[in-house]
């Protein structure tokens, strides 16, 4: 079992994927990846929203059951979705706290800014491990003007490396750094005794996460600091392709997929 201090006391980089369902979490676990995150990126990998903003509370607690559910070994970090968290601090560490005890999951993300770090101590405070999230937030697309990347000026860069001192001295377990230059991924990495798990932020973090369909290559796109290990989307196509062609042309089912009772010969 992969736990918070397992995570941070690990040698080797730490990997983490996402994963919205069991049989996807299964495989995920099976493969040995340390973490596996039920990110609000469900949003668009699973639920055809186009941003992470539509997606409830509900959605991420049902898939993080499924997800703890299938998964024996990796940790399971639920995301906190847009407004879930941030408005009220007591609703907030209430909301994280219900991802634990009706999901199952072992830890919660949230989506960090100067008014995520007193909610991070009371969080961890109350036994809730929080991982936080700096660079891009996707939650703040509107407010950033789309997904691009952060930290790159200066100011915003020493913004990032207080913010994300302030959340390690705060309790977080671990911070994910997000579309940030390689850099500055570096410092931060360099600075904190938490972990950093990067996506888009270079080869010096602690550890790595990857959206799931880019990874395996589900989506029709996937952005340009991602890598597709396979070709999911293909194989389906080609499973789906060959079941429509069997039925249409009477090949499926077969003699082997159907039973016959002899008791019922002669029904008319
Ligand atoms: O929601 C998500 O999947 C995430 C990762 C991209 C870090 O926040």
């Amino acid at each position: 079992m992969t736990t918070t201090r397992g995570l941070r006391d690990r040698e080797e980089p730490i990997t983490m994927l996402t994963a919205y369902d069991a049989p996807t979490a299964a495989i995920v676990d099976e493969a040995g990846v340390d973490a596996v995150l039920v990110g609000d990126s469900m949003g668009n990998a699973a639920l055809g929203y186009d941003s992470t903003l539509p997606v409830t509370f509900a959605e991420v607690a049902s898939r993080t059951g499924a997800v703890a559910r299938a998964t024996e070994d990796a940790l399971v970090v639920a995301d906190m979705p847009f407004l879930s968290f941030g408005v009220d601090e007591a609703e907030s560490v209430r909301n994280a706290g219900r991802l634990l005890k009706e999901a199952n999951a072992d830890a919660v993300k949230i989506e960090s800014g100067p008014h995520t770090v007193e909610m991070t101590r009371r969080m961890t405070d109350v036994g809730i491990p929080v991982m936080a999230h700096l660079g891009l937030t996707p939650q703040h697309v509107n407010r950033l003007g789309g997904y691009t990347r952060q930290g790159t000026d200066r100011d915003a860069a020493e913004e990032i490396i207080d913010l994300a001192g302030a959340h390690a001295d705060a309790g977080a377990f671990a911070l994910v750094l997000e579309h940030v230059p390689a850099n500055l991924a570096g410092a931060v990495t360099e600075a904190l005794a938490i972990p950093t798990i990067g996506i888009g932020a270079g080869p010096d973090c602690d550890g790595q996460v990857l959206v799931i369909n880019d990874a395996v290559g589900l989506g029709e796109w996937a952005p340009p600091f991602s890598r597709q290990f396979g070709d999911v989307r293909g194989e389906m196509l080609n499973a789906v392709e060959a079941y429509e062609e069997a039925v249409r042309t009477g090949e499926f089912p077969a003699d082997e997929h159907s039973h016959v009772e002899d008791d019922l010969d002669d029904l008319y």
